[in-house]
């Protein structure tokens, strides 16, 4: 099939990719020229393991190509995924401008029938709007269908999570549609929800608050385990084996972050909001995950006594593993609030460090952990990288000027760095 994806952000390229790595021919649309160029060069906008390489292989073969001119991409393709951004405005409301313009741009270029797909995050009945949007601009009566197919990828394992999904949701109004979609994805081997548009769009936003929701109650029951004096990774793995249950997303730590959660809770809160419903418990999702980051930094100070003129080192500044993406990133409110408490801050990040030079000043960046840990006053692990937990601990005691360790995602066990002779601290144990 010929397919059309309207910008190259990480849901944009992967999806992209993706479909042109299953024998489709791809061109991926974006505005910034900069950004087009740069991947016409071979070059990642953003770090994602393996992305690059798909890129470069499809771009070889001819199935993946990049471009800024929108009437190309849209005359040449029968499908069209709009995965532009939708940033959260001051209300919490997700803005939908981009998507508006998109459908615009898409409705001007129109040539036949076209199945324009929203393949960003969007609130429901977004789907609707974008119907209406193409009628008013289409230039003369062409056919089309506007359909929900939301991504459910993990930033750090898209690739893998793009190919092979828990699951593919299709929301549609029309049985063409829903014909072309099924067998858009019909090798993918996974299960195929069809529904209509606005329950899909809803499937998005109600998984990603869930798992929001799963967070901030193991990081709730986390500040229980620590005042009775119990463990939360085990209070997690007992209650994680009941299959209704699942293990997964019960890791408390500072909470989550990222483009995804944080705004999408509020996107989802504000439309049920305005559709008459009060969604409390969305509320206290945020709520609870906003605590966790100030409890931690409290922490940092219980241990410290004093943090005026103390130095300390931050592992980690990604939002997760895995990724350069600092939106939403817990360091940045724990540095910030520790250098409003006059602290000097070292950090060190495998791959977010750039980044994270944009929105954090005053840090002294260093090459690597060992560097990080010399001199400082307490080393804080902000991140959970696989190589801070393989760190050889003796040598970072050296290293250090006393031997505090706060650990906010729970990777070093406790007993062993207490024998190590760590003052060490973690989340709910
Ligand atoms: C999330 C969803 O998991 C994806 O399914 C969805 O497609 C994506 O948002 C999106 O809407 O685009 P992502 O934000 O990339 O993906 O990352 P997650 O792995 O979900 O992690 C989000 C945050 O939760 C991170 O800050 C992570 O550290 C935190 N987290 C995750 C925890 O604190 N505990 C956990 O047990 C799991």
């Amino acid at each position: 099939m010929n397919i059309c994806i309207v910008g190259t952000g990480y849901v944009g390229l992967v999806t992209g990719t993706i479909f042109a790595h299953k024998g489709h021919n791809v061109i991926c649309i974006d505005k910034e020229e900069d950004k087009v160029n740069m991947l016409k060069e071979g070059r990642m906008p953003i770090y994602e393991p393996g992305l690059d390489k798909l890129v470069e292989e499809n771009v070889r073969a001819g199935r993946l190509n990049f471009s800024t001119d929108i009437e190309a991409g849209v005359t040449s393709s029968q499908i069209i995924f709009i995965a532009v951004g939708t940033p959260p405005s001051e209300d919490g409301r997700a803005d939908l401008s981009y998507i508006e313009q998109v459908a615009r741009q898409v409705a001007r270029h129109m040539n036949e029938y076209k199945i324009i797909v929203e393949k960003s995050t969007v609130p429901v009945q977004t789907g609707e709007k974008v119907k209406t949007t193409i009628e008013m601009n289409v230039r003369s009566k062409i056919e089309f269908d506007v359909v929900s197919n939301p991504e459910f990828l993990k930033e750090g394992s898209a690739i893998e999570d793009a190919l092979h999904p828990d699951r593919i949701v299709i929301g549609v109004s029309s049985e063409r549609a829903r014909k072309v979609m099924e067998d858009l994805y019909k090798d993918f081997n996974a299960p195929i929800i069809t529904t209509d548009v606005k329950s899909a769009e809803i499937i998005k936003h109600a998984a990603n608050s869930f798992l929001a929701l799963k967070i901030s109650y193991i990081n709730a029951v986390a500040n229980v385990c620590e005042l009775a004096g119990a463990n939360v990774m085990e209070v997690a793995e007992g209650m994680g084996l009941d299959k209704r249950i699942g293990r997964n997303f019960l890791n408390a730590g500072l909470g989550y972050g990222g483009s995804c959660f944080p705004k999408d809770i509020d996107a989802f809160a504000r439309i049920s909001e305005e559709l008459g419903y009060d969604f409390p418990i969305l509320k206290e999702v945020q709520q609870i995950n906003y605590d966790q980051r100030k409890m931690f930094v409290k922490k940092i100070e219980q241990e410290l006594w004093i943090v005026k003129r103390k130095t300390i080192g931050v592992l980690g500044l990604a939002f997760k593993p895995n990724t350069d993406d600092m939106r939403e990133a817990p360091a940045i409110y724990i540095i910030n609030e520790l250098q409003k408490r006059g602290a000097n801050i070292k950090a060190y990040d495998p791959e977010a460090m750039d980044n994270a030079k944009q929105i954090l000043d005053k840090v002294e960046y260093c090459q690597d952990p060992y560097s990080v840990a010399k001199g400082v006053d307490c080393l804080v692990i902000a991140t959970e990288w696989e190589e801070f937990k393989l760190l050889d601990l003796k040598r970072i005691k050296k290293e250090m000027n006393q031997p505090n360790i706060i650990d906010g995602r729970n990777i070093f066990d406790p007993a062993k760095m207490i024998e190590l002779g760590f003052n060490y601290r973690s989340i709910g144990r």
